[in-house]
């Protein structure tokens, strides 16, 4: 959708931006994240030309957007400047339907859009619709200014610290608005903060910049847990994961060869491969892996004929867990079922692998150990 090849921005003599490749995919929601000067802003204006590369091509689904008029650019991207960019001088309403009025779309469906964008915002229109700029709360302005570049329904929607001057509670509800929109409406949008809790929490993919340069560019998850280099870590923060235990998923703490036989093997055969493998399950599956049943050391002592295949008395019901869901999921599973073992299986039913308390405590106990390491909480 949005495509920076080889960009650079110089002032003067002075590369803010260097040599910039970036996609951006339709319908991504991607922060822009990195210190104060590091090139945030430049990035986001050269999306809408309001910054002309010094060097370097940017493309909109396959166009440059050097060959497009600048004010039709202009007009299909909704912008969102930190200090909300209203007009004192105007009404709510009149501050949000200013540009399509000027684009002479029809005044009923515009007024329509209105009242539809004031729900979405979570701002009652009879109350606000009327109201000037001063007559409103700094995050009541944010959210006019939210809905004000979502007035024309445009595809891409660029933001630039829009709720950096909220306070924390205001800031953090409309966050989970903004994500909810996304959701609902399927816009393109980059979003840029110097915040990375507020990047964790929106973001489809972060952009971490450093002098004008990308050094990471990835999901929150992956930034998390593979942090590019020191640079990276560092902004992120060591024990940031652990703000975020979601993002710990059963795929990174499972053990991903478990002791498993197929269901032909006798009970004798299964009793020497526990005790050979010093367990107390064996998980059973097919020929082509798919798990079909669970044998415990318990259910074979129940059993006086050894010569039995485990298929006749293997547990075909049990618990399983996908290997997106995150720690949170199987922490809760394995309280609530009191069970000690979650096998991992895919959408075909092929075991992954095998959770069990013990691979759940040590995972937990590192973040304990992490901090000991850092010294401080
Ligand atoms: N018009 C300009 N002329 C000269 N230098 C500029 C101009 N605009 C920006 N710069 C410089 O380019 C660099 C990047 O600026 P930019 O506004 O993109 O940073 P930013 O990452 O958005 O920072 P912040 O987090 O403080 O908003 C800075 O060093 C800034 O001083
Ligand atoms: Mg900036």
């Amino acid at each position: 959708m949005i495509r920076f090849e080889n960009v650079s921005k110089v002032y003067k003599h002075n590369a803010v931006i260097e040599n910039m490749n970036l996609d951006i995919g339709k319908g991504e929601l991607v922060v822009l994240i990195g210190p104060s000067g590091c090139g945030k802003t430049t990035t986001l204006k050269m999306i809408n030309r309001l910054v002309k590369p010094t060097s370097g091509k940017i493309y909109i689904d396959g166009t440059d957007t050097e060959e497009r008029d600048i004010i039709e650019l202009r007009r299909t991207m909704g912008y969102v400047i930190q200090q909300t960019g209203l007009f004192p001088h105007m009404t709510v309403k009149e501050n949000i339907e200013i540009i399509p009025r000027l684009e002479k779309r029809d005044h009923q469906k515009i007024e329509a859009r209105t009242i539809e964008l004031m729900k979405m915002i979570g701002l009652n229109p009879d109350e606000f619709l009327y109201r000037y700029p001063t007559q409103l709360s700094g995050g009541q302005l944010q959210r006019i200014g939210v809905a004000r570049a979502f007035a024309t329904d445009p595809e891409i929607i660029l933001m630039d610290e829009p709720f950096s001057a909220l306070d924390p509670i205001s800031r953090s509800q409309l966050q989970i608005e903004l994500v909810g929109l996304q959701a609902q409406l399927k816009k393109t949008i980059v979003f840029v903060t110097h915040d990375m809790d507020e990047a964790i929490k929106i973001a489809d993919k972060i952009c971490i910049l450093h002098k004008g340069q990308i050094v990471q560019y990835d999901t929150p998850e992956n930034i998390l847990k593979n942090p590019a280099n020191e640079y990276v870590s560092d902004f992120v923060g060591k024990n940031r994961i652990w703000s975020t235990p979601e993002l710990i998923k059963a795929r990174d703490i499972m053990i991903t060869s478990p002791i498993k036989s197929t269901d032909g093997i006798s009970l004798l055969k299964c009793i020497e491969l526990m005790r050979f493998n010093k367990v107390d399950s064996v998980l059973v599956v097919d020929d082509e892996n798919r798990m079909i049943g669970i044998v415990t050391a318990r259910m074979i002592q129940l059993e006086k004929d050894r010569t039995k295949s485990i298929s006749e008395i293997m547990r075909t019901e049990f618990l399983s867990a996908g290997p997106e869901d995150s720690i949170v999921d199987l922490l809760k599973t394995v309280q609530e079922k009191k069970i000690s073992y979650i096998p991992v299986l895919d959408e075909n039913k092929v075991l992954l692998g095998l959770i069990t308390t013990t691979s759940l405590v040590t995972t937990l106990s590192q973040q304990f150990i992490g901090l000991d390491e850092e010294g401080e909480s």
